[in-house]
C-alpha cells in the first residue's frame, strides 16, 4: 500500500496525548475524513468523550493500540512525558510519528534544549528509526477549531514543519492541509532548533499579548 494517498483518502491516525492540542488535533482530523484513535490521558472517561464528540470515525484505546495500523501518530505530551508515553506505544519503527512537542521545562517557562540541538532531534535519537515529523507546534491550540473553518477561504494561515523522511513530510502536509493551513516544508528534522524558538514567540505573542491566544501567521513572498 503507498505511503503517499491521494488527499481524499482515509488515514489511521494515533493520537498519544490527548490534551489541548492532541484533542483538538485529533478532533479536526476526524471531521477531516481519517481514522482517530484518542490514548494518553489521565482519565479514559475523557477520551471516550473526545471520541464521542468528534463526530467521525474516532475511538479511544491504549498507546498501543492508538500506533497499531496507525499510519502515522501525533505525539503531543509534555515533555516530561515522553518516555512514559513512548514505552506505552510500543515500538515505533517504520512509524511516522509527527510530534508537536516543544521541549519545554517543568513550569513551561523556557526550552531545556535549543541552538545545538531541538526537541524533535532529540526524540529522534528516542526512537531512530521512526520516521519523525515535526508540525503543529507553531501555533496554540486556541486557533485550530478557528483555521479549520475558515479552510474554505483564500489566504490560509501558514505553518512550517520538518523532518528528515520525504513521504512522512508528504502525509504530513496532508494532514497540515486538511486542518486548514497552508503547509510550508522548512527542510530537515535539524531546521526544529529553529522552528522551535518560533514557536515560543508565537506562544509569547498569544498567551503575553492583548488580543488572545487565536493566533496563526502567514508568510508572504514579493517579487516573484
Ligand atoms: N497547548 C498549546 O497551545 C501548544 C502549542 C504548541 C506546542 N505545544 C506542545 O504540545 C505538547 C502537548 O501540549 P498540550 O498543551 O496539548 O498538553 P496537555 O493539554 O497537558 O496534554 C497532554 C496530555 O498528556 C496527558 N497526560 C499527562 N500526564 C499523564 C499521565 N501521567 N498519564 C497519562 N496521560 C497523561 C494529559 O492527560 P489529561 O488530559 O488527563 O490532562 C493530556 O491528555 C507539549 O509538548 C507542548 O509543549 C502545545
Amino acid at each position: 500500500m503507498p505511503l503517499v494517498r491521494e488527499r481524499e483518502d482515509t488515514m489511521r491516525i494515533g493520537i498519544l496525548g490527548s490534551g489541548l492540542m492532541g484533542g483538538k488535533l485529533g478532533t479536526l482530523f476526524a471531521r477531516a475524513g481519517h481514522e482517530v484513535v484518542f490514548s494518553y490521558a489521565r482519565s479514559d472517561q475523557k477520551l471516550k468523550t473526545l471520541a464521542r464528540e468528534a463526530k467521525g470515525k474516532a475511538k479511544h484505546g491504549t498507546p498501543a493500540e492508538a500506533a497499531q495500523d496507525a499510519d502515522a501518530v501525533l505525539l503531543a505530551v509534555h515533555w516530561s512525558r515522553i518516555d512514559d508515553v513512548l514505552n506505552q506505544a510500543g515500538d515505533l519503527s517504520g512509524k511516522v510519528v509527527i510530534t508537536c512537542c516543544l521541549p519545554m521545562n517543568d513550569n513551561d517557562t523556557e526550552l531545556v534544549v535549543a541552538y545545538t540541538s531541538s526537541g524533535a532531534e532529540e526524540l529522534a535519537k528516542k526512537i531512530p528509526k521512526a520516521k519523525i515529523v515535526l508540525a503543529f507546534n507553531t501555533v496554540p491550540s486556541e486557533v485550530l477549531f478557528s483555521v479549520y473553518e475558515a479552510k474554505r477561504k483564500a489566504n490560509r494561515p501558514s505553518l512550517v514543519y520538518c523532518g528528515d523522511d520525504r513521504k512522512a513530510k508528504e502525509l504530513a502536509a496532508v494532514l497540515i492541509s486538511d486542518v486548514g493551513f497552508d503547509p510550508v516544508d522548512a527542510g530537515p528534522l535539524q531546521i526544529a532548533r529553529y522552528i522551535e524558538p518560533f514557536a515560543m514567540l508565537i506562544g509569547q505573542l498569544a498567551y503575553e499579548g492583548e488580543e488572545g491566544p487565536e493566533l496563526a501567521y502567514r508568510f508572504e513572498r514579493f517579487g516573484k
